[in-house]
């Protein structure tokens, strides 16, 4: 099925859209080409490849690519695919090597994609040139890195990658400026889950503050009926906070928590613990020591600073979500139209006492984990969601709460000073629409979730 343009536009309207967008093969190809093939895309954390030799492999939407740190000490990210035959050239998920060997037919590249060597090299024709660059694995076109975060976009052109993530860039500095020595680095290896749904479902459910009272029900029934007793080496206390706090009442959501979305589809939503209940708990004796360290590091004014920057998960949009206060980060990959792998890592922050990051496993385990209560909930939605739309029932999908709330935010965006709007679906589907439509390639300039009154 060929989409036009016209079509596409007519998907996204004023507080609602078609649930053809989460079901059409035709529209995933599409935004695998104009949405992937485009924007900046989170690939991976200079951490993963610290020294030359070192290399990560991952996707640019179904593009797979490897993340490398060549002879140079250069970051590069190169297609994955041997430009003999066309097999895939790496096949482990991460590690250290000298040169990339194809295990077809043996041809070997360098570190930065070009072609090393070619077994046989006689028997190809006389005008096989091997340092033609059509025999390199060749290189994304443009690759750039915010602070140790690396982004790879596959258009030569386009806004600057400052330009793109504008004032989505501070949650990246909450990040990293919670370090005591500056610097974070991936560390505990990686959670990999799946679900039967479309991609954009899960940016959409994580700043959604209406759904964990239903979602993740049963485990704020249990987390509300245990003793805080039992929980003596202070990790448990982690899980049970988290999850009694998921039972806040929409009193609490509506009035205090707040969510804030930016141009280009980014946006998050606002810490919803209060000090007592804080899962970083300020009174919390590990949490006395980071500070401490924090402090000796950055000092008083530093620290406090950056202590008030209360954000809760914030999103990158299209394929980037994280959280700075527990140091997490999560990978969308869309695979097919319904179906979704999603990865989650996390942070050790250097300089901060050891148990601060053994607070960040727990918090992984409890929200992210593949045994995780909470998450199991969400990947449950997912799939309904991705059977409920291949019913025949209503046609347009509702995402209007919110509207005459939503205000406009000072950095170029809108902000629901009620956490329960759905503002952020609207600013994603703005990026979506104008990723989509766009006569040239380029990522589009408006956004902020605008919403006409009816
Ligand atoms: S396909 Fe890679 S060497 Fe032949
Ligand atoms: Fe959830």
């Amino acid at each position: 099925m060929h989409v036009m343009s016209e079509d596409l536009s007519n998907l996204v309207q004023p507080g609602r859209v078609h649930r053809q967008i989460y079901t059409d093969p035709a529209i995933f190809d599409l935004e695998l080409e104009r949405i992937f093939g485009v924007a900046w895309i989170y690939v991976g954390h200079e951490s993963q490849v610290k020294s030359p030799g070192d290399y990560f492999r991952t996707f640019i939407g179904k593009k797979p690519v490897v993340l490398v740190r060549d002879a140079a000490g250069d970051i590069r990210v190169i297609h994955n695919q041997c430009a003999h035959r066309g097999s895939l050239v790496v096949a482990n998920d991460n590690g250290n090597t000298d040169e990339f060997m194809c295990c077809y037919h043996g041809w070997t590249y360098h570190l930065d994609g070009r072609l090393k060597a070619v077994p046989l090299q006689h028997g190809y024709p006389e005008n096989f040139d091997p340092s033609n660059p059509k025999t390199a694995m060749t290189q994304v076109p443009r690759v750039r890195s915010y602070r140790g975060f690396v982004f790879a976009s596959a258009a030569a052109d386009g806004p600057s990658l400052e330009e793109f993530l504008g004032h989505m860039a501070t949650s990246l500095d909450d990040m990293i400026d919670r370090a005591p020595d500056g610097e974070i680095e991936i560390a505990g290896g990686v959670f990999k889950h799946a679900y039967d749904g479309n991609w954009k479902l899960y940016l959409e459910n994580l700043c959604d503050a209406a759904h964990p009272i239903f979602t993740h029900r049963s485990s704020i029934d249990a987390a509300q009926q245990q003793s805080d007793a039992v929980h003596s080496d202070g990790t448990g206390e982690i899980a049970i906070r988290q999850m009694r706090q998921n039972g806040a009442p929409y009193s609490f959501w509506e009035s205090q928590v707040g969510i804030w979305t930016y141009p280009n589809g980014h946006s998050y939503l606002g810490d919803y613990h209060d000090d007592a209940k804080l899962v970083a708990a300020l009174k919390d004796p590990v949490f006395r020591d980071y500070i401490a360290a924090m402090e000796k590091k950055k000092g008083k004014a530093e620290t406090r600073r950056v202590m008030e920057v209360r954000r809760w998960n914030s999103n990158v949009y299209p394929n980037l979500s994280f959280m700075s206060q527990f140091q997490q980060l999560r990978v969308v990959h869309p695979v097919a139209v319904d179906r979704t792998v999603v990865h989650t890592y996390n942070f050790r922050l250097k300089g901060a006492p050891e148990q601060m990051f053994r607070n960040t496993i727990s918090f992984a385990n409890t929200v992210n984990g593949t045994g995780s209560l909470v998450l199991t909930d969400d990947l449950e939605i997912y799939n309904r969601i991705g059977m409920g739309l291949s019913s025949a029932g209503a046609e347009w999908i509702e995402i209007g709460r919110g509207y005459r709330s939503d205000l406009p935010d000072a950095h170029g965006g809108r902000r629901g000073v009620n956490s329960t709007s759905e503002v952020y679906i609207r600013n994603m589907l703005d990026a979506w629409l104008g990723y989509m439509t766009a006569p040239t390639l380029s990522s589009p300039a408006s956004g902020g979730g605008k919403y006409p009154a009816a």
